[in-house]
């Protein structure tokens, strides 16, 4: 970016302030956000910056990575309030294309990220892929699995919760073992307040690896709980904190999520509250319902953990999405026209017994300690006449693949959907093939097509016949650069859903 196209002062010469990389996100036909922060020093609160005013940083977009030809280009004043983050919200670019992107302040110009439109609505289109990523603790070991799914051929990732976590990280960084400068002390201890989740965002977006997968694709994304706390469920927290001090640790939470992701005006924050649910097409391909389950949720029932279900879990006035957001869904259903209805959200939807009992404990978190709200979900897609739902799902830092069944009570149900639920990036560190109750959770639940306990993502592939998807794998994420491989490979037809192994 030469000095003449854009005339941008107000940083002071030092350090770059783009060490937490470039990221888009949340792509339309024409237009795509652009996203950077800028935090010369972005260990300490405040990024190493003035605590006001505002800081202009240039914007280009282009659509060669030389930056030859520059589409768009413009200066946004990133705000000391909002963390010195830039949120650019491009529009008027053409559908379906890649551009590239980079930001300028002072003398520093911030690495290169490459971008994707998405199809317009009425677009035919052959075939379209995403990788589908979730559970990124630091502290449990590399981000290998971001570094893959950088290389993949994807039109997008999508991230399903646990972008960063709330616990202590100590000075070596945990499982990683650092060896160099030492960890600030401010990282260990739990998040609570802004300070805390904008430099715990800082330090997981420091990361190279997760620097490379933001630069090499937008994302969609949605959270889960660690992003504020544990298990924590609409207004209610883990530890049953008075709902005043727990709604203003939300409030922070929700502000440096917003901050820290490349999404757009629509989705900042209003105290505790932030609409993050929201709908993206891929020409008639498919309809991507990206949801909030954590927001409005009901209380877990019987506290948070593996329980016997009972009338408390199965009281039909409990909700996973709130009230709004569920009609929101059953409607956007009913009008898609899409192949494939994607929805995009955190936790498990299919039962997961943890015996082959009649009566069995199942995670009380998940869709499982939800049932009413799981039946009304798929009785709306049933009369939505919908041909081809995928539910995608994280948390549980394992893989997964489901038939999801109109009724998990009844072994002869019919399949009225397919689940992938992609393991970790890094929570849980190494993992293994068969973690210890493999045989049991298998046995439990014929339904449940496949179980892999390492590190990884899933690749999956869109075509108006059928939906495949790839469960990358890797070997370890406690020490650095393990290769990617493919545990299994599951496709199911469009019309007649079911997992058949590829
Ligand atoms: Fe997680």
């Amino acid at each position: 970016m030469s000095a003449q196209n854009t005339a941008v002062t107000g940083i002071p010469d030092g350090d770059t302030p783009f060490t937490l990389g470039v990221a888009s996100g949340d792509p339309e036909p024409g237009s795509v956000v652009l996203w950077t922060r800028l935090a010369p020093d972005p260990y300490t609160p405040g990024g190493g910056l003035p605590t006001c005013g505002a800081i202009p940083v240039g914007w280009q977009i282009a659509d060669d990575e030389h930056f030859a030809s520059v589409r768009q280009q413009g200066v946004f004043d990133a705000p000391a309030a909002d963390g010195h983050s830039v949120h650019v919200d491009v529009r008027g670019l053409d559908a379906d294309r890649p551009y590239f992107y980079r930001f300028r302040t002072g003398p520093w110009i911030s690495p290169t990220g490459r971008t994707r439109t998405a199809p317009l609505p009425g677009a035919t289109l052959t075939a379209r892929r995403f990788g589908l990523a979730d559970c990124a603790q630091y502290r449990d070991g590399y981000y290998t699995a971001y570094a893959h799914l950088a290389a993949e051929d994807i039109d997008a990732v999508l991230f399903v919760g646990d972008y960063v976590y709330e616990y202590p990280i100590d000075a070596q960084g945990g499982a990683r073992r650092l060896t160099g400068a030492p960890l600030p002390d401010f990282l260990n201890h739990t998040t609570r307040t802004l300070d805390d989740y904008r430099v715990r965002h800082a330090l997981f977006k420091s990361d190279p690896d997760l620097q490379a997968a933001h630069a090499a694709h937008p994302w969609y994304v949605t959270w889960d709980d660690h992003e504020v706390e544990n298990n924590y469920a609409g207004d209610v927290s883990q530890h049953a904190d008075p709902v005043p001090v727990f709604r203003a640790r939300r409030a922070a939470a929700y502000r440096a999520y917003w901050e820290n992701m490349p999404l757009r005006e629509a989705q900042r924050p209003t105290g505790p509250d932030m609409r993050l649910y929201r709908r993206f097409c891929y020409g008639r391909l498919a309809q991507l319902d990206v949801l909030d389950t954590r927001q409005y949720r009901s209380d877990q029932a019987y506290g948070d953990g593996w329980q016997y279900p009972g009338p408390q879990s199965e009281d039909p006035s409990r909700t996973m999405t709130g009230a709004a957001q569920e009609r929101w869904l059953l409607d956007g259903l009913r009008a898609s026209t899409a192949t494939w209805n994607l929805l995009v959200q955190q936790v498990a939807f299919s039962r997961r017994a943890n015996s082959t009992a009649a009566h069995s404990r199942v995670s009380m978190d998940t869709w499982d300690g939800y049932p009413a709200a799981r039946a009304r979900v798929l009785a709306g897609a049933e009369q939505a006449g919908l041909d081809g739902l995928v539910v995608l799902s994280g948390d549980a830092h394992v893989h997964h693949a489901f038939d999801v069944l109109r009724d998990f009570h009844d072994p002869g149900s019919p399949t009225a959907a397919v689940e992938f639920l992609a393991s970790s990036v890094s929570s849980g560190s190494d993992g293994a093939d068969r973690p210890r109750d493999w045989a049991v959770m298998t046995d439990a639940n014929p339904h449940m097509r496949f179980y892999n306990g390492r590190r990884g993502y899933v690749i999956l592939t869109l075509t108006p016949e059928r939906v495949r998807a790839d469960f990358r794998t890797l070997p370890y994420v406690t020490r650095p650069g393990a290769p990617v491989g493919t545990a299994a490979s599951f496709v199911s037809e469009i019309g007649r859903p079911g997992l058949v192994r590829a």
